[in-house]
């Protein structure tokens, strides 16, 4: 049991320090002059920032105990980030309010199963009763919720940049015909 212990406390260390250094590589290398001197290698080399968003967040979750609340909202949000780039890669339009509720849906709902697959697999607490947590709102609102909310603000806040645009556009449009009148 202390083996099992022991090991399971260095692995997360490990973890934690492995993207440590990943983020004092991308320290060192972000000045001005590094970053002219690398080139498009720049680019390339700091792409390990995903893995270490990865790192971080297994790390937070294997450092907790037995309530995962705070790494599972924290998984969720990367989540959505993760799921923002690479609509961003595909070409999908992220100023399209439709998209952005998409991918805050999608979020959600990989975030309730990261904790489903959490609990089930690292811990002896029933999976099934923290999923069902989910759809009762008297003693906590679970993280997927919360991922949610965020996804749609952004969603929200396209769609209220979109109306505000509109009219803008209409006036510029109206001036120019005016001034070629
Ligand atoms: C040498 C590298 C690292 C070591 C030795 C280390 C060690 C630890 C330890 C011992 C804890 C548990 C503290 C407690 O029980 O209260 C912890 C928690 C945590 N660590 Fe690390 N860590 C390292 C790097 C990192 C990095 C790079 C990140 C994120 C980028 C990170 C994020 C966290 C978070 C979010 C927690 C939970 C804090 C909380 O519960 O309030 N750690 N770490």
């Amino acid at each position: 049991m202390r083996v099992a212990s022991e090991i399971a406390l260095r692995f997360y260390l490990t973890i934690g320090f492995v993207a440590l250094l990943g983020l004092l590589a991308l320290g060192a290398t972000s000045t001005d002059a590094a970053i002219r001197r690398l080139g498009g290698n720049w680019q390339r080399l700091h792409r390990i920032v995903y893995g270490i968003g990865l790192l971080a967040t297994f790390h937070f979750f294997i450092q907790s105990k037995a309530d995962v609340y705070e790494p599972t909202l924290m998984a969720g949000l990367f989540i959505l980030l993760m799921l923002l780039r690479l609509a961003h890669w595909r070409g999908f339009p992220l100023a399209s309010p439709l998209v952005l509720g998409s991918i805050a849906v999608l979020a959600a709902l990989a975030t309730a199963a990261v904790e489903f697959a959490w609990y089930g697999l690292a811990t002896g607490v029933p999976p099934g009763r923290v999923l069902a947590a989910n759809l009762q709102f008297a003693f906590s609102i679970r993280p997927a919720w919360w991922v949610l909310a965020t996804g749609l603000g952004a969603a929200a806040a396209a769609a209220a940049r979109s109306q505000l645009r509109t009219p803008d556009a209409g006036q510029r449009g109206r001036r120019a015909a005016r001034a070629t009148a």
